[in-house]
């Protein structure tokens, strides 16, 4: 490639268009704004926000964080503001910065999600939604929204009824019977993209107490652990899927966020990295032109082509 060649980092998700494919993920970048003394928000092609939800939560007894091998267990209890003080403290002052700001959504019940989004669609300065389905529904027995197709196409197509002025993006539970069948069904009810995964349920247990070491018992299973699992999924969402899929499970490195991209991810996030070195999105997002360089390709869709073609 010669030196004229220049590459494009940007990457379009659906009707958006990001700067870049390097994206932070829900929960491990609190709102943004607390990072923006350590790292240049504007470096990142979107941040997505901790999950919000219609009230104030105050999560999950501690401890809520536990190290595993080369992993993360955490059960923080999706703690948050809800969203009034979310619209009114938070949001004005990540509007401030030029990244995608994408609203994590979550409930408790169908009623819980409309009316997060109902009142986030009155606000400026938002570019899409993500619903995180990785909750109990109450009113159903406390089975996880995202566990079954009819129950995915529940929530995905009344939100998306709800969510009139911005993309909808629904994030996938990893530990499903099959994901195909529930990427299938969020897609047809109206889903403008689809991360991929969330955390895996898991334990760590300290057998000399007898203690779980997460203070709800059980958590989920974040970082490189579980990178080869989610590439997996990844891969078999984007067979039976048209629309974009964010990748996201143990991202680390310039040569993960190509992994995922190879497999059919259009963009990615990047989670639990953070926690160990917070300015790891933007040392990501400087280092892939080079690696895009060193790889000939001009753009990051060149590289998930060659994968198509290498693999039939
Ligand atoms: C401490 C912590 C809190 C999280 N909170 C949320 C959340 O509120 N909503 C959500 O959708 N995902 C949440 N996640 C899941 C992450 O966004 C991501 O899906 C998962 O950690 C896998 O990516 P990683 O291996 O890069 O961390 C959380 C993860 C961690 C580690």
């Amino acid at each position: 490639m010669s030196s004229s060649d220049r590459v494009d980092l940007s990457v379009q998700v659906g009707a958006l268009r990001l700067r870049n494919p390097i994206i932070t993920a829900s929960g491990t970048f609190g709102y943004g704004v607390e990072f923006a003394q350590l790292i240049d928000l504007n470096a990142l092609g979107g941040i997505v926000t901790k999950g919000i939800s219609r009230e104030p939560m105050e999560g999950a007894p501690s401890p809520r964080l536990s190290e595993t091998p080369s992993g993360m267990l955490n059960a923080v209890g999706l703690q948050n503001v809800g969203v009034e003080a979310f619209l009114q403290d938070k949001l004005p002052l990540l509007r401030k910065y030029n990244t995608r700001v994408i609203v994590n959504v979550f409930g408790y019940c169908l009623d819980d999600y409309l009316a997060v989004i109902r009142r986030l669609e009155e606000a400026e300065g938002i570019d899409a939604y993500e619903l995180n389905i990785s909750c109990p529904n109450v009113k159903r027995g406390g089975m996880q929204f995202g566990s079954s197709p009819a129950s995915v196409e529940e929530v995905v197509r009344a939100a998306r009824a709800e969510a009139r002025r911005r993309p909808l993006w629904v994030k996938l539970l990893p530990l499903v019977t099959d994901i195909r069948d529930i990427a299938t069904a969020a897609e047809s009810a109206g889903a403008d993209a689809l991360t991929v995964a969330n955390t895996y349920p898991s334990m760590a247990v300290d057998f000399r107490t007898g203690r779980s070491r997460i203070g709800n018992m059980t958590g989920g299973l974040s970082g490189p652990a579980i990178k080869p699992i989610t590439l997996r999924l990844v891969w078999e969402t984007s067979q039976v899927v048209r629309i974009p899929i964010l990748g996201l499970g143990g991202i680390e490195t310039v040569e993960d966020v190509l992994e995922y991209v190879a497999v059919g991810a259009s963009a990615v996030q990047v989670g639990t990295a953070s926690f160990s070195d917070p300015k790891v999105s933007e040392t990501i997002a400087g280092g892939l032109e080079q690696m895009l360089i060193d790889a000939k390709a001009l753009t990051i869709s060149d590289i998930r082509k060659r994968f198509v073609v290498e693999n039939g």
